[in-house]
């Protein structure tokens, strides 16, 4: 067994080398003590590691958790502390949040942690800024504003969705959870790169992404065996299937036999990338993976989120808004991260130059100062004030890196949904429940139980 000293597996933790540790615990120090800067209250833990472990602690979906509450209680809704290797100014206030999200990138810019990095690769939007920002993300969001609309697209969700039903004929029970990652991989495989559902390879993909979103969550120990490590083999695997296809497409989709390697009836997002002229290969395998990471565990959890909280209301399942109050109430991203780019003053505190801004999504979509008994899921609460109620939620960011897939989402959930509800009831375990780990888990899968065909006709469910 190899006993580490405290700073070498901080520094193992922190996804950094021995040799910076020093220089970092310096600059934290420095950071402590500045005392020219009037910095929100806040407390910055252990040296390096910080609230880190606390702040992850996984708590339910429908809460802040733990942390925040005594965090916010304590010191307010903008506290200091120490996350993810940085010194970190955290906020649950709606106006700071608005405020960090909604600049142009020239206050605040896009820092995901450096672990972060070694997995999604250096050419995804979610590591790039500025003008590659620009270019990259404008192609995501035009294949989705594209495909949105496509009636092959909404043709394809709809024989996917009636066809992952059908297999459900005859069961008791129903691992949903599962089962809506399943659909919306195979519904993104199919639109993106012609892979159709049945082939083996999809389900290749789909075995690869879960390891890769696994490795998001876990600490990042690059050595075999580990979560971090699978992850950033997976993402290697998925880059390579995705690199094979591009090939295939350039050799004109034809085999050694002279063969058709894979049949295509329409034009996919592959074809359209491919026939831009400025983007390098590895940017293309970029984009490719980003729509991917980006759409499909979104959608998958927030329509297990709508399954989970209509288990439990019912009579909800006539409302129009469940898609809004499962965002608000279940929290499909929990945070993002920032940097500030300089000093900036909010009220009367400073966010230093340099230091982590992380903006709390559940901290406002929670916060009973704003949402009457906010814990609750009630669609009813959207019935007269939309507009009102869409100005307190921050669910797909904003600003530069405002989510581009949101209508596509809603889209697919709707489609879903209103196949699953003419034809379903269901029940949920007594005991499950939602849990943020950050990202949303189901502590049993989420199986629905007494399922069985519904009868008589419900009214159409929209958006
Ligand atoms: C179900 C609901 C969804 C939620 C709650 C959601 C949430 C978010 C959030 C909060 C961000 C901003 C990240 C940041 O600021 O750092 C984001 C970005 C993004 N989302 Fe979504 N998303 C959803 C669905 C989708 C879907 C279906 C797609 C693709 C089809 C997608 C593609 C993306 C992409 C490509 C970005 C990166 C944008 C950029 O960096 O400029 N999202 N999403």
């Amino acid at each position: 067994m190899v006993l580490l000293s405290p700073i070498s597996l901080l520094s193992l933790l922190l996804g950094i080398g021995l040799p910076t540790v020093s220089y970092i615990l310096l600059k934290i120090f420095a950071a402590h003590e500045n005392p020219a800067k009037n910095l929100p209250l806040g407390s910055m833990g252990w040296p390096l590691l910080g609230e880190t472990l606390v702040f992850l602690k996984p708590h339910s979906s429908n809460s802040v958790g733990t942390f925040l509450q005594q965090h916010c209680s304590r010191y307010g809704k903008v506290f200091k502390s120490h996350l993810f290797g940085s010194p970190t100014i955290v906020s649950c206030d709606l106006e700071l949040n608005m405020f960090v999200l909604q600049n142009k990138g020239k206050l605040f810019q896009a820092s995901y942690p450096k672990s972060i990095h070694g997995i999604v690769g250096k050419h995804s939007l979610l590591t790039v800024s500025g003008n590659l920002h620009r270019k990259l993300r404008s192609i995501a969001v035009s294949f989705i504003s594209v495909s949105k609309s496509s009636p092959d697209f909404l043709d394809l969700v709809q024989k996917l969705s009636i066809s992952m039903m059908g297999s459900w004929n005859g069961c008791k029970q129903v691992s949903f959870f599962e089962q809506a990652k399943a659909f919306s991989l195979r519904l993104m495989v199919k639109n993106l790169l012609s892979v159709k559902p049945e082939e083996p390879l999809a389900s290749r993909i789909l075995e690869d992404f879960e390891t890769f979103m696994t490795g998001f969550v876990s600490l990042p120990f690059n050595f075999p065996g580990t979560a971090y490590a699978k992850a950033v083999k997976a993402r290697a695997r998925l880059s390579s299937t995705v690199r094979e296809i591009m090939e295939e497409r350039r050799k004109g989709n034809i085999n050694s036999n002279g063969g058709l390697l894979r049949e295509r009836e329409e034009e996919d997002f592959l074809d359209v990338i491919l026939s831009k002229q400025n983007l390098t290969d590895e940017e293309i395998v970029s984009i490719v993976l980003d729509i991917m990471l980006g759409g499909y565990e979104t959608t998958a959890t927030l329509m297990s989120l709508i399954v989970h909280f209509l288990g439990h209301a019912p009579l909800a399942f006539h409302k129009l808004k469940v898609i809004y109050e499962a965002m608000r109430c279940g929290t499909v991203v929990k945070f993002v991260h920032r940097k500030a780019l300089v000093d900036i003053k909010f009220e009367e505190f400073v966010i230093p130059s340099g230091w982590k801004v992380l903006p709390i999504f559940t901290g406002a979509h929670l916060d009973p100062d704003l949402h009457e008994n906010a814990t609750e899921f009630d669609p009813w609460r959207w019935t007269d004030n939309c507009k009102e109620m869409n100005k307190k939620i921050i669910a797909l960011g904003g600003g530069v890196k405002l989510c581009p897939g949101s209508e596509f989402a809603k889209v697919v959930i709707a489609f879903f949904l209103h196949h699953l509800v003419l034809s379903y009831r269901w029940k949920t375990k007594p005991d499950e429940c939602p849990l943020a780990y950050p990202y949303v888990q189901f502590r049993k899968g989420l199986m629905l139980e007494q399922f069985h065909r519904g009868k008589g006709p419900l009214r159409l469910f929209t958006i």
